[in-house]
């Protein structure tokens, strides 16, 4: 399986959620449940990243190791700048007795080594699914608070406290059931987002991961939704009570947003897997990727606000600095040859063309099949053939993708080895999977229902020089 060259990959062993996103000192932190001792999930400890551009990685040694009778399950970071330059972390100390609580550590030294606090657990209900605190800003002007969300991951709820000064916390209010049962309620985050550009008229957004559990789970598996709704910095609700779909794909889980990023953005970076067949993935000595990072937006469309993925700024720049090739599709399918580490914009006019199918193959016995049906509204994507069904039977998928079929459509094709992300337009929707097309290079053929052009702009992202290429950090401090 060929290593990732613009995501996140450990050097070595298992990794799940991102945890600890913060933006600090002018470095993006990246903190990941990781086992450091093997391909599995267990010993769960928080790895840790940085970067300076979100596109290239450097690996450091484990922040917070798992401990005897303790492992150290997902959490966030905060970098407060009220007494001095303290980075707070919280995690949940997932105790062997099978209860789980929220434990606190800080870091004086920007993020590289941390303390736990002597007070640990800092929240413990007695219970065995209060997890994945993430820590938020909030400020109306009066009274500037931090607001941790956690989960009771059964009971589908999400729990909220209030601090001043991250130490003592106070319990806010209780956000759910809601939605459909037989899922786990895990990693929250809350975000306030601008709608439609307008400061004045913001929206509060409730992002959450599903995972089915149960004698009979949903064999589609892990998956992410959110809410919109407001915040009164006590409360959450929804301005309708339903979940919507965040990621269309099948691998796109825990994502949340960085503390502190820069000009505010609201930025997210999720694991691209599913708990249904993550252990069977077969990728060594890694396993487990981090998707690319996105920029939350929200805009009205056809009538109610929705969520905007956009990928990052370096994708974009890559992008407007290449050259678009206009590819003639008459009558038969036109071949395009990529590299497998590649960004391919597609632009078309379902109009004229009617149907658009876009099949990737590799070397692998698998195919990646995205096909535009204008009357249906939507993308479907397809991953399919032996390779695939080898790796779980319910590995072969098929996904729709909302892209409406009445207007020029434009489609970013993010493939980086076996992660491969679909951004629809601006954003408006995205879609994550993990792929098995093999090493080396990959086809694509572009078949149109009826003559027409498909505008390509295809830009192969290099494999890092040896000064960035992923190797062991120093160990610091
Ligand atoms: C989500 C999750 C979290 C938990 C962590 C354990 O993928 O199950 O709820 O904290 O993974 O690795």
């Amino acid at each position: 399986m060929p290593r990732p060259r613009f995501h996140f990959t450990p050097r070595r062993h298992w990794m799940n959620d991102p945890n600890g996103l913060v933006h600090h000192g002018g470095l993006w932190h990246l903190y990941f449940q990781h086992n450091p001792e093997g391909s599995d999930w267990g010993n769960m400890s928080w790895g840790h990243a940085t970067s300076p551009d979100l596109e290239h990685w450097t690996e450091h040694p484990v922040a917070l190791a798992h401990r005897t009778g303790e492992q150290i399950f997902s959490g966030s970071v905060v970098a407060s700048r009220a007494g001095g330059d303290v980075l707070t972390a919280f995690y949940t100390s997932a105790y062997d007795d099978g209860h789980q609580a929220q434990s606190r550590a800080t870091s004086l030294d920007g993020g590289f080594t941390w303390k736990t606090d002597p007070a640990d657990p800092i929240l413990d209900r007695g219970t065995t699914a209060f997890r994945d605190p993430k820590v938020i800003r909030y400020d109306d002007g009066r009274h500037p608070r931090w607001v941790m969300l956690t989960v009771e991951a059964d009971d589908r709820q999400v729990l909220l406290y209030a601090s001043t000064d991250l130490v003592t916390w106070e319990h806010l209010s209780t956000f759910g059931p809601l939605g459909a049962a037989g899922v786990v309620w895990e990693c929250p985050d809350l975000v306030r987002l601008p709608l439609d550009g307008d400061g004045d008229d913001a929206r509060w957004v409730l992002l959450l991961s599903t995972n089915p559990v149960g004698d009979d789970p949903d064999p589609a598996g892990s998956s992410m939704h959110y809410v919109v709704g407001h915040f009164d910095g006590t409360a959450f609700v929804p301005d309708t009570p339903e979940l919507r779909r965040l990621d269309h794909g099948r691998d796109y889980y825990a994502a949340v947003t960085f503390d502190d990023a820069p000009g505010g953005e609201a930025v997210t970076i999720g694991w691209m897997g599913n708990w249904r067949y993550a252990h069977a993935f077969p990728s060594d000595p890694w396993r487990g990727a981090m998707s690319l990072p996105r920029v939350l937006g929200l805009r009205t469309v056809q009538g109610r606000p929705t969520l905007m993925q956009a990928p990052p700024a370096f994708v974009r720049e890559r992008l407007t600095h290449a050259a678009a090739t206009s590819v003639a599709v008459v009558d038969r399918p036109a071949e395009l040859s990529l590299t497998g580490h590649v960004l391919v914009e597609l632009g078309w006019d379902p109009a004229t063309t009617g149907t658009l199918r876009v099949r990737l193959r590799g070397a692998a016995d698998a195919f990646v099949d995205l096909v535009h049906a204008p009357g249906t509204g939507s993308l479907r994507l397809t991953r399919g053939g032996p390779a695939a069904e080898a790796v779980h039977p319910d590995f072969p998928s098929t996904t729709a993708v909302p892209l409406p079929g009445d207007r020029p459509a434009r489609l970013l094709l993010s493939l980086d080895g076996p992660l491969l992300e679909v951004f629809v337009g601006d954003g408006e929707a995205a879609a994550s999977n993990l792929v098995l097309l093999g090493a080396g290079g990959v086809t694509a053929s572009l078949e149109t229902a009826r003559p027409g052009t498909v505008h390509v702009t295809a830009v192969d992202i290099e494999a890092p020089s040896d000064a960035d290429a992923p190797e062991p950090a120093a160990a610091l401090g």
